[in-house]
């Protein structure tokens, strides 16, 4: 009985809707303070040209993937892998618990995004250490959770496309915004140069792909049924390949323009770009508590990122909601409600992490030992079993038909698992020896602001080249099925 969706109420109203609501999954917390994060400690412009490969090589065909065939079965995670092997069920599973623990622990840094938004909203005094010290964070997840928790019992269409429609273009513009607002900054050069500067000397180096790598699966919000979960929601016509580029370029952009907009503040306040997960939360703050209009600038950046935050972690409960639906009786309000008592018993552990409790395992807050864990080497794991299950054990010309052939089949079949492999096996290898820092060697000031330059372009022509394309393939279709009627 599994999968046996009425069809059309649990359906996204357009393309447009279903494209928003995966953008809205994909642009979170990771496009902002993970990137940043990552591209400080890997040299930045040194990082941007693998997270560019990664990203339309690798990560942009497992998009497509995941929608196909969410779109052929019409079911949850679990439902898809059984109606490949019976025995490939667990992989399902395997795939929502990764999810559920992801999200207990993003529900808590939403919640501290929240905080911070509140504050430079009512104009408070707050810092990070002083926030994690009582027991607001605590609330603060309870509050993230709430929401998420209505958005989700809402429905796919009045709940999750409905936020996405709205968060979206909010997101995008504030953060444009920002990124206009930072080439003020008396820093801008030096960050951009930071961030944007190419180093080929960095190029040989694995420890900048597997870093790259990693980020761009975790911001595109591949390899964990997230979006094989909204493809199930898919109607018929919708273009999967053209969508999954659209939702690409708009998480890179996403990504890219956060930058752009933080970079320049690092450098304009002498902060240390390589600080890590702290950068978002307790370097980015007292540069704009010091900057003239900074208050506003908080109020800008932290809303935004609240919206993108919980725009995703939307994705991820809905996972475990379709889940329950297809595989027990409750209805989606019901399941939604019981999900959310799981997710806040399991993020409660994370939240007290950054509390007055000060909760550790093994000596590191319980939230950072589950992203390093859970966070880390999950993904990979089940991403490797996606391609498994759809990609080897289904029939080749059921995949070829549901991809649409071409390079991306033999992408998804030998390079996807090949690099998921191999860089696994690097991260388990290196685990615990810490980050890969360095620091940019001298570079021209200007070569951030022509590389930028020369990418948009390289970008926009990469975009009207594929929509092209795709437009005449799909007049193609249509003659031709003209013609045989
Ligand atoms: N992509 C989301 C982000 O960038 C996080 C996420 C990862 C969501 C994996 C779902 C699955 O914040």
């Amino acid at each position: 009985m599994q999968g046996e969706r009425s069809a059309g109420d649990e359906q996204w109203s357009s393309r447009t809707g279903f494209v928003l609501a995966a953008v809205g999954a994909a642009v979170g917390l990771g496009n902002v303070w993970r990137f940043s994060a990552v591209a400080g400690t890997n040299g930045g412009g040194a990082y941007v040209l693998p997270y560019l490969v990664a990203a339309f090589v690798l990560a942009a065909p497992l998009l497509v993937l995941e929608f196909a065939v969410g779109r052929a079965y019409r079911t949850d995670v679990v439902g898809a892998f059984r109606a490949v092997r019976p025995w490939l069920a667990p992989a399902g599973w395997a795939a929502v618990g990764a999810v559920f623990v992801l999200l207990s622990y993003y529900l808590v840094l939403t919640g501290w995004v929240l905080a911070f938004a509140l504050a430079a909203l009512l104009g408070r005094e707050f810092t990070f250490v002083a926030f994690t010290a009582g027991w607001a964070p605590v609330g603060y997840f309870l509050a993230a959770a709430a929401v998420v928790a209505v958005v989700v019992s809402l429905g796919v269409r009045d709940g999750i496309e409905r936020l996405s429609k709205l968060a979206i273009p909010i997101v995008f513009l504030v953060l444009v915004g920002l990124g206009a607002f930072a080439f003020t900054l008396p820093g801008a050069r030096e960050g951009l140069t930071f961030l944007f500067a190419p180093r080929t000397d960095a190029l040989a180096d694995p420890g900048v792909w597997v870093a790259a790598l990693g980020q761009v699966f975790f911001s595109l919000s591949v390899g964990q049924g997230v979006m094989l979960t909204y493809g199930a929601y898919l109607p018929d016509e919708v273009d999967l390949r053209r969508s999954a580029v659209v939702i690409t370029v708009a998480d890179v952009a996403v990504a890219l323009v956060a930058g752009v907009a933080i970079f320049p503040v690092v450098f304009s306040f002498g902060l240390e770009p390589s600080a890590g997960t702290a950068l978002a939360f307790e370097t980015l703050p007292t540069a704009f508590a010091a900057m003239p209009g900074g208050r506003f600038v908080a109020v800008a950046f932290f809303s935004l990122l609240f919206l993108a935050a919980v725009t995703s972690a939307v994705s991820l409960l809905e996972v475990g909601v379709s889940t329950a639906t297809g595989n027990t009786r409750l209805s989606r309000r019901a399941a939604t409600a019981a999900l959310s008592v799981g997710m806040v018993v399991l993020g409660l552990p994370s939240a007290l992490s950054y509390s007055a409790v000060d909760l550790r395992l093994g000596g590191v807050p319980v939230l950072d030992a589950l992203d390093g864990s859970v966070g880390t080497f999950a993904l990979p794991f089940t991403a490797l079993l996606t391609v498994l299950a759809f990609v080897w054990l289904t029939e080749p010309a059921i995949v070829r038909e549901r991809l649409g052939g071409g390079s991306i089949v033999p992408l998804l079949r030998y390079a996807v698992p090949i690099v998921l492999g191999a860089t696994t096996t690097y991260r388990l290898v290196t685990a615990g020896r810490g980050g890969f820092g360095r620091v940019p060697d001298a570079i021209h000031p200007d070569a951030g602001v022509a590389s930028l330059l020369v990418l948009g372009i390289v970008c926009l022509a990469l975009v009207g080249w594929y929509w092209t394309r795709e437009q005449q393939s799909s007049r193609a279709a249509r003659r031709g099925r003209t013609e045989r009627d």
